[in-house]
């Protein structure tokens, strides 16, 4: 089959790109355009639908790197995924019953303190360690926009008081909007709760979904907070490998079925990298729908993906149907500022909104206030424009900088992101001192994390994870000699 120009229409909302992005993207999730169908050629696209090449190249591309096409030497570019019928019926999903009287029975026994073995992370005023994971460059923040709109909404007596505790609604209007273009999410205002950075989201995403001792998946590697927000409820945490270029395989969730949610991060694995590619998405929606299990996305930074724009969300793919996108300002803005989304369907979102208002109350409106202006206004799409070309620069820098330093070591997360993972070689590894290196690397300063801390199912890979954001060239060059000296010392 061959797809006509004719069927094929632009909306007129926003750039031409984005547009022609859409307008191939929708008939395909809709089923309308079959597996095999060949798209008209690059160059007919272009002159019917009055389009540069450029813009035709770029959409095609995203949909190639999105699984959606395939380029075929000669013939034009060839639709390579079909939905299954059923794709969108969404069942079986339901929010947990807050009604169980276990979750909240108290003990009567004699007051105790619960014991936990959840580690607090130590106190540093002020100062992040070199090589640190997780820390976008502070330097590069515009801060004088930011102050300009800090002030401009300072002396405003209406923000002096709280609000709607799903979050400032211009706020929340203006990322439902950004959402929506930029990540494919399926959502309006309503269905937005602005938590404390995405880690909120995480915590209050499993209060929705799951109760004590209800069964749920995380990946591993992996981040180790959620695992503590897990753990704090008491949840029963399963690890799914998660150490491939492509995330968490469907195949090994055939061996779950009765989980109440997977956590996972499609977008850019954490901290492995892996992308996950279109057919495992659909797989592992289609898993979730039959296993009735919630899917929590965590898509704490793929606006940095550097071969092509980020890839679409899985939450966008799902229509919004039993999946719960959580996201944060941490990387894109600065993770002090405290401030990141939750996205749930709108049967979710009010018991959000009472979880979080119970645990917390809204966040500063100050900041929220901020923000809507410094989204809606374009500032966030300039600055997330400037730091994708800055964070590629520094990635680039620093895989030159690792092979000629550390030509042994294999390289992962090389794609996007704002980290790198440096897997040490099997030659060294019986004698691997990581601790040892650590504390080396901590006395100049620099504060790697080491891969064991991602590791909760037992794995041997020894590695460090390095953030390779807030660093100059310099001070990233000498991190990587320091690793260098400590390898051929040991
Ligand atoms: C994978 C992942 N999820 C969630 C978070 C939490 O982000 P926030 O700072 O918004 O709480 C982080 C922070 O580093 C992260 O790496």
């Amino acid at each position: 089959m061959k797809i006509e120009p004719d069927s094929i229409i632009l909306s007129g909302e926003g750039s031409l790109q984005r547009q022609l992005y859409q307008a191939l993207r929708q008939p395909l999730l809709s089923g309308l355009w079959p597996s095999g169908a060949l798209l008209p050629s690059s160059r007919v696209l272009a002159s019917e639908l009055g389009l540069s090449r450029n813009t035709v190249n770029a959409a095609l591309a995203q949909l190639v790197a999105e699984g959606y096409l395939q380029g075929q030497p000669g013939r034009g570019y060839c639709i390579i995924t079909q939905l299954p019928d059923h794709f969108f019926q969404a069942h079986g999903f339901q929010a947990h019953a807050f009604q169980d009287s276990h979750r909240f029975s108290t003990s009567n026994n004699k007051q105790t303190v619960a014991n936990t073995s959840i580690p607090i992370q130590p106190a540093t005023p002020h100062k992040t360690g070199l090589l640190e994971p997780g820390v976008p460059d502070l330097a590069a923040f515009p801060y004088r926009i930011w102050q300009r709109l800090l002030q401009r909404h300072a002396d405003r007596p209406k923000l002096g008081v709280g609000s709607d505790v799903l979050g400032y609604l211009p706020l929340r209007q203006a990322l439902s909007l950004y959402l929506q273009q930029s990540r494919q999410v399926h959502c309006n205002e309503q269905q937005i709760l602005i938590t404390a950075g995405a880690q909120q989201g995480l915590y209050v995403a499993a209060m929705l979904v799951a109760a004590r001792g209800d069964q749920v998946l995380m990946e591993s590697p992996g981040y180790g907070r959620l695992r503590q927000a897990l753990q704090l409820q008491d949840l029963q945490i399963e690890y799914l490998d998660a150490s491939g270029a492509e995330g968490i395989s469907a195949e090994a969730l055939t061996n779950y079925h009765d989980c109440k949610a997977l956590f996972l991060t499609p977008g850019h694995q954490y901290p492995m990298g892996g992308i996950m590619p279109l057919p495992q998405r659909l797989a592992i929606l289609q898993w979730a729908r039959q296993q009735g299990c919630w899917l929590v996305e965590d898509d704490y930074d793929s606006e940095f993906q550097f071969k092509h724009r980020p890839i679409a969300s899985l939450q966008g793919l799902a229509q919004g149907e039993g999946v719960i996108f959580v996201g944060s300002f941490s990387k894109t803005m600065q993770p002090a500022l405290r401030l990141g989304y939750l996205v749930a369907p709108v049967a979710l979102i009010r018991r959000a909104a009472e979880i979080v208002q119970a645990i917390h109350g809204d966040v500063p409106l100050l900041t929220q206030a901020a923000l809507a202006d410094f989204i809606s206004e374009g500032h966030f799409s300039r600055h997330l424009r400037k730091m994708r070309k800055l964070y590629q620069h520094k990635q680039q820098l620093a895989q030159q900088l690792a092979a000629q330093y550390l030509p042994d070591w294999r390289l992962s997360a090389m794609h996007a992101g704002l980290h790198l993972v440096l897997l040490c070689p099997e030659t060294m590894l019986p004698d691997f001192d990581g601790p040892r290196l650590l504390q080396q690397l901590a006395a100049q300063g620099y504060a790697p994390a080491p891969l064991s801390k991602y590791q909760f199912n037992g794995e041997q890979q020894a590695g460090l994870v390095i953030g390779i954001a807030n660093l100059s060239h310099a001070e990233l060059e000498r991190g990587l000699q320091l690793i260098a000296a400590f390898q051929h010392s040991s």
